[in-house]
């Protein structure tokens, strides 16, 4: 499967990748970034990082997307993601030893479909500022991705960026509302089901632990950088969730849309029409309407949250730290 992944390269986003890379399943035609949980080029320098950090040597095309949204000031999650998007320790990581890619990312996003078969799924885990801007330029590319796979929006739980919306459409409202409206082929995983399961640092330490590596905290060693790196960012990102809700874990938004990508029976949805709120107290907010013709999404409703984690498991955790 053909997949391209935009992102707002942070802690959850390069769990993500890292669950990308790791499925032979997947052909990674790019990655392109877009700002969101940092400013876009510590997102772009975040991916160049992560996917050169994945043993076999394979990394795809990173290119550098919008660094603010089509409306509004941007926001970014320094408080969740550290002020660099893997858990604020920039000045430790290691310098990226390739470069991005010359194109811009919506160059790429609305090229890649048009060089082959229509098989392309595209996983969206930031603002979707970029797809919006593709979807303008050149809305036939766009209708030719096989599938788009979006995390975002809260429907029948709280948000996380204020009560009602959560961060992705927060962002970028205007994207999202263009995005959702365009009757393009669209799955969308919210909170909803994002939130069902967590990442709990127990399991993390007991991998840890169990793969012998206890230093793996310790400043990045060869060979080991990727591991080292991560937990860091997942002990940032930890960190934040036990500050704001006594949970000691983190949630792995971006990672269930990429599984849901590779097995899509691990959700189940419903069909319907979504309303973007763009301005005012509840600016963000994702609001469920029944299906309009040309206008209907999937929204994921429920979640198989062992299989989840057994996904998890077998193709991010062991291979990074067992
Ligand atoms: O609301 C969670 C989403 O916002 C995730 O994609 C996270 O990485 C941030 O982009
Ligand atoms: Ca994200």
């Amino acid at each position: 499967m053909r997949i391209v992944l935009d992102m707002d390269t942070g802690v959850d986003d390069a769990i993500a990748t890292v669950l990308a890379m790791n499925s032979p399943e997947f052909e990674i035609e790019a990655v392109t970034t877009v700002a969101g949980n940092a400013p876009v080029v510590q997102c772009t320098r975040n991916s160049l990082l992560i996917t050169e950090l994945i043993e076999p040597w394979n990394p795809p095309p990173v290119a550098h997307g919008a660094c603010e949204p089509l409306v509004h000031p941007l926001i970014i999650a320094p408080e969740v993601h550290g002020h660099d998007g893997l858990g604020g320790l920039l000045d430790t990581l290691p310098t990226p030893h390739h470069a991005a890619d010359t194109r811009p990312a919506v160059e790429l996003l609305a090229a890649i479909p048009h060089d082959g078969p229509d098989d392309v799924t595209l996983i969206a885990t930031g603002p979707l500022t970029n797809l919006a801007v593709a979807l303008r330029i050149d809305p036939t590319a766009m209708a030719a991705y096989r599938r788009i796979v979006i995390m975002g929006g809260a429907f029948d739980v709280p948000g996380n960026t204020g009560p009602v919306a959560e961060f992705n459409f927060y962002v970028d409202p205007e994207a999202a509302s263009e995005i959702l409206a365009s009757g393009l082929d669209i799955t969308i995983i919210p909170l909803d089901v994002t939130t069902s399961m967590a990442l709990t640092r127990t399991a993390l330490e007991s991998l840890v632990q169990s793969g012998g590596r206890t230093d793996i905290p310790a400043p990045a060693r060869p060979g080991r950088n990727l591991a080292a790196i991560l937990y860091r960012a997942l002990d940032y990102y930890m960190d934040f969730q036990k500050d704001q809700s006594g949970l000691d874990g983190g949630f792995m938004h971006d990672p269930l849309a990429v599984a849901v990508a590779l097995f899509p029976s691990i959700i189940t949805t419903k069909p319907a029409s979504i309303e973007i709120l763009t301005n005012g107290p509840e600016r963000g907010r994702s609001l469920v309407h029944s299906p309009v013709d040309g206008r209907t999404v999937n929204i994921a409703v429920g979640l198989d949250e062992s299989t989840f984690h057994q996904i998890l498991e077998e193709r991010v955790l062991s291979p990074v730290w067992a």
